[in-house]
């Protein structure tokens, strides 16, 4: 099949691909990592910080993969090369890397989910979730629900754009977001919510005193909003020239930071309505897999219900972004190597379920990945997507001009992208890397 004889898929509405948009930013980092980070790092000064990263740094970089996708309306790879020249290559077949693995180990934890929400529904939380857990989360039950989690996400993926992610998303993230805002009301009901505000929120400007807590806010930023791999600009591929692109760059960013806000305040009143705050101290996914699993056995039957409504939602969140990530590599081999959508579904979701499965017995191999991509990969990406569209590319504004009028602002964008956004990125990569290395050298003195 040639690359070109049939034409290019397209959303169906407008409304389709802003569902789809931010279900790829909504997703486990929203509702397993940020309110962890967030109480971490001094709370609601971290909330400050992270806003303004969003804004500044976030904004600026989606608004130029949306630019480089729409204008061209090919997957990253022939993307780059359209605007770039061959030479940008490289940087595409990254992009599809960054996919393909944090895939892998993204579906592991996914499919933890899977089996907590099925188990909710059938036989209620464990009485012991931390040996659960244990049991659980490693090994070959683990390999077993990765897989069907990634069967998943391909039989989604192969039904197409319209057809198959559309379809899905529509349905699945009006259900997210009245979960997500349904808890958070009912957890303001409980008594001792406001330890937990407390905990979650109470500022301490002296935390954002170190590096650290810039790469940190910086890393989720990008990982939350599925920044530096493409996969916001392979969706905007499919979208037609009218779309108003600065207009949905601020309701995405807006509604991911809405979920992953909201999802710290129905997550902290319950643990700390329970007492539970010990199990705060504890990893984020031992907080979420372990404490609030503890707590809703406690909240007795409305606890049950509590349970099944947001282990369901975080499915859903991960169901969605998953979706994203297998579809940047689909798309790039059918684009690249003339391959069938179905073909192409099966083999690179085939390669994946296989590069998950260490993810999947050795916790550690998880973690080291989840650090690497997600803090440093995902920053390299999103510097060179900021270079590439504020040096390489004639003309981003004009695309952008297109459905969106001329704006005065414009100009300013690119200054940024070409100044501002790399000098911030390369200072936060020089310690996102140091920062993996020591991982990397802590993980193997100890083992
Ligand atoms: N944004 C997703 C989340 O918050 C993860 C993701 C990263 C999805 C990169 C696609 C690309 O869970």
């Amino acid at each position: 099949m040639s690359t070109t004889s049939a034409p290019r898929e397209q959303w169906a509405s407008r409304f389709g691909f802003i569902l789809a948009a931010v279900g790829s930013a909504v997703g486990l980092g929203n509702m397993w990592r940020f309110p962890y980070l967030t109480a971490e790092n001094g709370g609601a000064a971290f909330l400050v910080l992270y806003i303004l990263m969003v804004a500044l740094i976030g904004l600026p970089i989606l608004l130029a993969e949306f630019a480089v996708g729409r204008g061209a309306k090919k997957s990253p790879i022939p993307a780059l090369v359209h605007f770039g020249g061959r030479r940008w290559r490289p940087l595409g077949a990254f992009f599809v890397l960054i996919g393909f693995l944090i895939l892998s180990y993204y579906s592991v934890i996914a499919g933890w989910v899977v089996r907590y929400t099925v188990e909710a529904v059938t036989t209620g939380f464990p009485a012991e979730p931390g040996a659960h857990f244990g049991a659980i989360s490693t090994g070959w039950s683990a390999v077993l629900l990765h897989l069907l989690f990634m069967a998943l996400t391909v039989a989604i993926v192969r039904g197409g754009v319209r057809g198959g992610i559309e379809r899905a998303v529509v349905v699945l993230m009006p259900v997210l977001f009245l979960i997500v805002v349904g808890l958070a009301v009912y957890a303001a009901t409980l008594e001792g919510a406001g330890a937990g505000y407390a905990f979650y929120l109470q500022a301490d400007f002296r935390e954002l005193l170190t590096f650290k807590v810039l790469n940190d806010a910086a890393g989720q930023a990008f990982f939350s909003l599925s920044l530096g791999m493409g996969a916001l600009l392979t969706y905007a591929s499919y979208l037609s020239r009218d779309e108003n692109l600065p207009r949905e760059s601020v309701i995405i960013a807006g509604s991911d930071f809405a979920v992953a806000f909201f999802a710290g305040l129905m997550v902290f009143p319950i643990i700390f309505a329970l007492g539970l705050s010990e199990a705060v101290g504890e990893s984020t996914i031992g907080a979420l897999f372990i404490g609030l699993p503890e707590a809703f056995n406690q909240l007795g039957g409305p606890g049950r219900v509590v349970g099944v409504l947001f282990f369901a939602a975080l499915l859903v969140g991960a169901l969605t972004s998953a979706i994203s990530l297998l579809e940047v590599v689909a798309s790039s081999a059918i684009d690249t190597l003339g391959w069938s959508r179905a073909r192409a579904v099966a083999v690179f979701g085939a390669g994946i379920a296989l590069a998950g499965i260490p993810s999947a017995l050795d916790l550690t191999v998880l973690g080291l990945l989840d650090q690497i991509v997600g803090n440093v990969f995902l920053v390299v990406g999103a510097l060179s997507i900021s270079l590439f569209v504020g040096w390489r590319m004639a003309d981003p504004a004009a695309e952008v001009r297109k459905g969106a009028g001329s704006l005065g602002w414009l100009p300013a964008w690119r200054a940024f992208l070409r100044w501002v956004v790399p000098a911030f990125l390369i200072f936060v990569l020089f310690f996102a890397i140091q920062d993996s290395v020591q991982a990397v050298i802590a993980e193997l003195a100890g083992g």
